[in-house]
């Protein structure tokens, strides 16, 4: 089955109008690139600069409130997403949840949200260290993924098309730590398996995402992986000379 491979690029807290030239460089050669659809999921206040820099190049936001509107400090809804030009969100994010104490149904709660507005998501899920430790990370990424995936009419209106899964181990955030190819093809796997029990035969076309220190040296190893879709990159996103190399070998792999 041929699903659509994906590498997007998460600014988390960095970037501003200065950075705007690096979308540029991202888009423009992103663009000329076949075979792998491309995004930047940049900080809230950029994305409305960042999407009239790059026309048609897909920006997205790092997170998402699941209301329409209302009383809600400091949050952005899916609305205001779409005003300001972006076209996806991440949601789920490790260092939402932990941070923002994020559990599984209110990210499922965001991803329906962004999915019945016509935004695209991808949805974060990752074990900790002492999960992996446990040797319970498959069943306990499996049960997050379980509980955080759109129901619904959301899942109804997103599923295959605008549906994306990132495996994040939180101990490979950052670290310049990587799973072995055999773990992240088990993780995978068992991912897999609870999207076709989520939602039958659409949930073979949901891209699943690797991200976790995915880096120019080690992204063709990832990418050979079966079941490995594309990746979510942090740090190597921010340039294009770090970001553009991953894009090329997810083509390669396509
Ligand atoms: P790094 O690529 O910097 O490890 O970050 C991964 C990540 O958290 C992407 O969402």
């Amino acid at each position: 089955m041929t699903r659509r491979k994906l590498v997007a690029g998460n600014w988390k807290m960095h970037g501003t109008a200065a950075d705007l030239d690096e979308v540029r460089a991202i888009a423009e050669a992103a663009q000329r690139m076949g075979g792998v659809i491309v995004a930047l999921c940049v900080p809230a206040t950029l994305i409305h600069r960042a999407a009239e820099a790059v026309p048609g190049f897909p920006i997205g936001a790092q997170d998402i409130h699941s209301a329409e509107k209302g009383a809600h400090t400091g949050d952005i809804c899916a609305a205001m997403l779409h005003d300001a030009g972006a076209s996806l969100t991440i949601v789920g994010h490790s260092e939402r949840r932990d941070a923002h104490r994020e559990d599984d149904a209110s990210v499922r709660a965001k991803s329906e949200a962004a999915l019945c507005s016509g935004l695209q998501v991808i949805l974060c899920v990752g074990e900790s260290d002492a999960e992996r430790v446990s040797g319970k990370a498959v069943e306990i990424v499996s049960a997050q993924l379980d509980a955080s995936l759109p129901h619904g009419a959301a899942a109804d209106r997103g599923v295959p098309d605008r549906l994306a899964v990132a495996y994040e181990p939180i101990w490979a955030i950052g670290t310049g730590k990587v799973p072995s190819t055999q773990d992240i093809g088990e993780m995978h796997a068992a991912l897999r398996s609870r999207l076709h029990a989520a939602y039958g035969s659409a949930g073979a076309s949901v891209p699943i995402l690797y991200g976790g220190s995915v880096k120019a040296t080690n992204a063709a190893e990832i990418f050979a992986v079966a079941d490995v879709d594309g990746a979510l990159v942090g740090g190597a996103s921010l340039k294009a000379a770090d970001f553009l190399p991953i894009v090329e070998a997810a083509a390669a792999a396509a």
